[in-house]
This record gives structure tokens, C-alpha cells and sequence, in this order.
């Protein structure tokens, strides 16, 4: 299978996706010069940057993602930091095939700053999140979820690198199970080779 993984940020997921020996045809991202394009450039993947500011609206962003992705084959898309919403023209032409990966236990904390308001918040528990993308805002079905505690001694930072360590070792883990057919979405409800399987709960 083709997968692209869309970027925005430091890429420290695209780096451990790729630790994995994961196979990624393609890499997007939003925003210009960032680690996950430099990360991209390293191991040789075709990689494009698309910039907001270059379309009128979001749908001609979308028409022209659609286009890359159509270009390159791509079959799969992980969103690892791409901090945009996906119009539904992208989401219809790829059904069940899109995932993202959030640092929170969803539905708690959607959206923006996830890590920085579960801190704020004082919560004993947050995690990580890879669902599959629907047309709402981190709403669309979840796929495997890893706890990660907030201990009393935690800074911010401490804090959010624990979430990162998990997002690291849950995501490429699910990535390959998606490629594997081990786990899939049929109508609107994720559906899972084996029940008793252990990595949705994010244990290896
Ligand atoms: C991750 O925390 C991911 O959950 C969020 O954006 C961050 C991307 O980090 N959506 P990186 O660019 O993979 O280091």
C-alpha cells in the first residue's frame, strides 16, 4: 500500500514511523522549512510543501492536496501533525484510508494545545489518540489509545515528552496494522483481525 504521512512540525513521528522500517511513498506539508521536511529529504521521499497562503479558500487547498496525492499513487494518509481540516471532498475520496494521530485520550481535549490544557487541567491521566478521519474535528472513530500519566512532579515539559514517547511507539504500531488489513473501518464502526490483540490499548 501507498501511504503519505502529512506534516506540519518538528517531525519527530515521521522520524519514528520511519524507525519502524515503515514504507511512506509520499510527505505534505503545510508549512515551509520544518524538521519533518528535513527528516523527509534524509531518507529520500518525494516530499512538497503546500502552503495556505498560495490558494484562495480551502477547498482549492484541498483540490490541490487531492492532486499530489493522486500524482504519487497514494493509496493511505497519516496525518501527523498537520494542523488543518480536511474539507470533505479530501475525506470522500479517500473513505477509511485516513488517520490521525492526536496527543490526547479523545473526546477529551479535541482540537488545538491538547497537551497544554490536560496540564493546565491538573488530570491524572491523558494519552494518545489514532482514529480515523471523518468530516468533524477529531471526532472520527478511534482506532487505539494509549494512557500516559500526568504525575504531580510533572513540568509541561515533562509531561508532553512522556505523550511524545507514546505517540512514537503507538503510531507506527498502528500504521502497520492498517497496512496489514489487522484492522480496517466498515461502516463507520473499526473492525479488528483479532479481539484480544493488544496494541490498541497502546501495549506492544
Ligand atoms: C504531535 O503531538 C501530534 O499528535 C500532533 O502534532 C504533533 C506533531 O509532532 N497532531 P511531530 O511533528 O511529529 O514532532
Amino acid at each position: 500500500m501507498r501511504w503519505a504521512v502529512l506534516v506540519g512540525g518538528a517531525g519527530s513521528n515521521l522520524r519514528a514511523i520511519l524507525a519502524s522500517g515503515f514504507p511512506v511513498s509520499l510527505v505534505v506539508s503545510h508549512r515551509a522549512g520544518v524538521g519533518a521536511l528535513a527528516i523527509a529529504q534524509e531518507h529520500g521521499i518525494p516530499h512538497h510543501t503546500l502552503l495556505p497562503r498560495a490558494f484562495p479558500d480551502r477547498f482549492a487547498y484541498d483540490r490541490a492536496l487531492v492532486n499530489l496525492l493522486r500524482a504519487h499513487s497514494i493509496q493511505r494518509i497519516a496525518l501527523a501533525g498537520f494542523l488543518r481540516w480536511l474539507t470533505a471532498d479530501v475525506i470522500q475520496q479517500y473513505p477509511g484510508a485516513i488517520v490521525n494521530l492526536h496527543p490526547s485520550l479523545l473526546p477529551l481535549y479535541p482540537g488545538l494545545h491538547a497537551i497544554e490544557r490536560a496540564y493546565a487541567d491538573r488530570v491524572l491521566w491523558s494519552g494518545v489518540t489514532v482514529h480515523f478521519v471523518d468530516e468533524g474535528h477529531d471526532t472520527g472513530p478511534v482506532i487505539a489509545q494509549a494512557p500516559v500519566p500526568r504525575y504531580l512532579s510533572d513540568t509541561l515539559e515533562t509531561f508532553a515528552d512522556r505523550i511524545h514517547q507514546a505517540e512514537h511507539r503507538l503510531f507506527p504500531r498502528v500504521l502497520w496494522a492498517l497496512d496489514a488489513q489487522e484492522v480496517w473501518l466498515d461502516g463507520g464502526q473499526v473492525c479488528y483481525a483479532k479481539e484480544d490483540d493488544q496494541w490498541m490499548y497502546g501495549r506492544s
